[in-house]
């Protein structure tokens, strides 16, 4: 495993130079009492980046995220690009182009209930209880990077769903590896009754298997998975997944919990890793220090746990969930009794003591 020292951090857009500033400030408290001796470099994402350079994911950039450790990111996107269909350059294909170029092949979204927070969640409490999932989405393949064409004439359009063994190969070996260390259930959302790539990743899920005989592999058509997470989601441990499958089901999985504000995220690859917040730019919210830095705060302790800092790691979590308890939350977990967005920052890097 290689050291964590260097650390790129991609604030971006709407709320995320404010949450990321918690984050970081997190990171640099943990780093004085572990003596990690980390250091930051920052670099431009999005439609900042768009609006500095006119490129979304400018060079400079990719190569300050090939030179780090691991990518400490914010949000991306703008609603000035979100309205006119003419745009050609937009803030998101700097998210595209830079999972692409790093390799970011593995997009790991966890789902964690805080028993505190039941009450926020669309579902009833008995449906709640034991829910612990994690879902793998395959993220530089598939139908968003396939073949795109729109014909001549206007009137079709279309865009290929491919997958090589090889992508498919690499993500799974993941999930199984991650089934291991949790409850040892993973199960494998497709199409596999319509789509001939669905029935490529089943080939190669039940190929390799066997390498992971004490994980219990379970089949789930899409369709039935995203009705699944609503009725029983207490049933997942490691949900695995194509690329566009994961983009949706990600969204479901996680307002199980309640609060978009609290999860973390992880995507990987053979030699980049990067952290963030699933929430995206909230641009209603930017400037006026109320965006919830949780998400991002649990993203450092992502982080961390990737590069074998689990103790670290573990006083973040404890950090946070201590803030939840003791109400050291932002509006969007207490209307009445809250905090702003650096005070919570704040309440986390202290509770580190
Ligand atoms: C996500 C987002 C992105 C995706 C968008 C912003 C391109 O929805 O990270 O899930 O579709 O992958
Ligand atoms: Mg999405």
């Amino acid at each position: 495993m290689q050291q964590l020292k260097n650390i790129a951090v991609l604030a971006g857009d709407g709320i995320g130079p404010e949450v990321v500033e918690q984050a970081v400030k997190v990171l640099k408290t943990v780093s004085e009492k572990y003596n990690l001796g980390l250091t930051f470099q920052e670099g431009l994402i999005g439609a900042i980046a768009i609006d500095e350079t006119g490129d979304p994911f400018p060079k400079a950039t990719e190569n300050l995220c090939n030179a780090a450790d691991a990518i400490l990111l914010g949000a991306v996107g703008d609603p000035k690009f979100d309205n006119d269909p003419n745009i050609k350059v937009r803030p998101e294909q700097g998210l595209l182009r830079m999972r692409k170029t790093l390799g970011l092949f593995a997009n790991i979204r966890p789902t964690v209930m805080y028993e505190e927070l039941a009450d926020f969640s669309p579902l009833k409490k008995e449906r709640l209880e034991g829910v612990d999932l994690i879902i793998y989405r395959e993220l530089t393949s598939g139908i968003y990077f396939g073949e795109k064409s729109t014909s001549e004439d206007g009137q079709s359009a279309q865009d290929v769903c491919y997958y090589e063994v090889s992508e498919i190969e690499r993500i799974a070996h993941l999930a199984f590896q991650a089934a291991q260390k949790r409850r040892k259930k993973l199960c494998l959302v497709d199409k596999a009754n319509v789509l001939e790539s669905s029935r490529l990743w089943r080939r190669v899920v039940q190929r390799i298997a066997p390498q992971y005989a004490d994980v219990e592999v379970s089949y789930m058509f899409v369709d039935n998975a995203a009705m699944q997470l609503i009725v029983w989601p207490a049933q997942f441990d490691v949900v695995l997944t194509s690329n566009m499958f994961g983009d949706i089901l990600s969204d479901a999985a996680s307002v199980l919990s309640g609060s978009m504000g609290l999860l973390p995220s992880a995507s990987i690859g053979n030699a980049n890793y990067l952290f963030e917040p699933i929430h995206g730019s909230y641009p209603q919210a930017t400037g006026k220090n109320i965006a919830n830095p949780m998400a991002t705060i649990l993203s450092v302790a992502m982080l961390l746990r990737q590069f074998d800092l689990d103790a670290a790691a573990t006083d973040i979590e404890a950090a946070v969930h201590r803030c939840i308890q003791e109400g050291f939350v932002t509006e969007d977990l207490n209307k009445e009794r809250f905090l702003g967005t650096r005070e919570v920052g704040e309440k986390v890097a202290e509770f580190l003591g």
